[in-house]
């Protein structure tokens, strides 16, 4: 399996990677396939002693469009007053535009249980957990790009995480992470820039 031109692709997915705003609901593959897809990116996500914590949840169609243009201003209602949610109509509505949302959690009970089997890294778990959570979220927010998907990263789940559990009726022990919203791309990418390489990586002791 391992060759430059499968390094390349990979390349290629990660930079094709990007925060896409302008989405639409056109499909590109039938919803089974692409759930199946989604099911695959966060199987393949490392995770502390390989604890698999991650958990998600794929909103389609109404429920999809019930979390953006109900439950989120709802909640924001009620956290901030009506004004926080007129300021953030547009934005909200162009989340609700997409075909879907990812949204993703960590069973808190699994991580409790590193806590209790390893109590010498008792504090590092919950730290690991949400590093885990972020390879699952890059795994299917590049795969959905790989796939043609547009998709941008979002986080209203301190105000509306616990509805979504009582809605969904997922376990107490679920802890909301991010929703990542996706759709087709209808704009480009916001122009992005890079700071130099080398203050980023730095290389020492080569070999002769
Ligand atoms: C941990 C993390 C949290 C982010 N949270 C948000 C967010 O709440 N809302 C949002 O619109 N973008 C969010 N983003 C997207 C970043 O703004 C975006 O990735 C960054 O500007 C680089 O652009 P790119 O994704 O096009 O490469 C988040 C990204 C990361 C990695």
């Amino acid at each position: 399996m391992a060759s430059t031109q499968v390094a390349r692709s990979f390349l290629q997915a990660i930079q094709h990677r990007r925060t896409i705003y302008g989405l639409s609901k056109k499909q590109i593959l039938p919803e089974e396939e692409l759930v199946k897809y989604i099911r695959a990116f966060v199987k393949e996500a490392p995770s502390s002693f390989n604890v698999q914590s991650g958990r998600v949840v794929v909103l389609l169609g109404a429920e999809h469009d019930q979390y953006w243009g109900q439950i989120v201003p709802d909640a924001l209602r009620s956290a901030a007053g009506e004004q926080a949610v007129e300021a953030s109509k547009g934005k909200l509505a162009g989340f609700q535009a997409g075909l879907g949302t990812v949204v993703f959690f960590e069973d808190e009970k699994l991580i409790q249980g590193q806590q209790e089997a390893y109590p010498q890294y008792a504090s590092a778990f919950p730290i690991w957990s949400q590093h885990s959570s972020g390879m699952a979220q890059i795994y299917v927010w590049s795969g959905l790009e790989s796939l043609g998907y547009g998709a941008n990263l979002q986080h209203y789940g301190g105000l509306t995480g616990e509805t979504l559990k009582s809605k969904y009726n997922l376990p107490a022990s679920y802890k909301i992470q991010s929703e990542m919203v996706f759709g087709y791309p209808e704009q480009p990418a916001r122009e992005k820039e890079y700071i130099p390489d080398h203050e980023r990586v730095i290389a020492y002791g080569h070999s002769a």
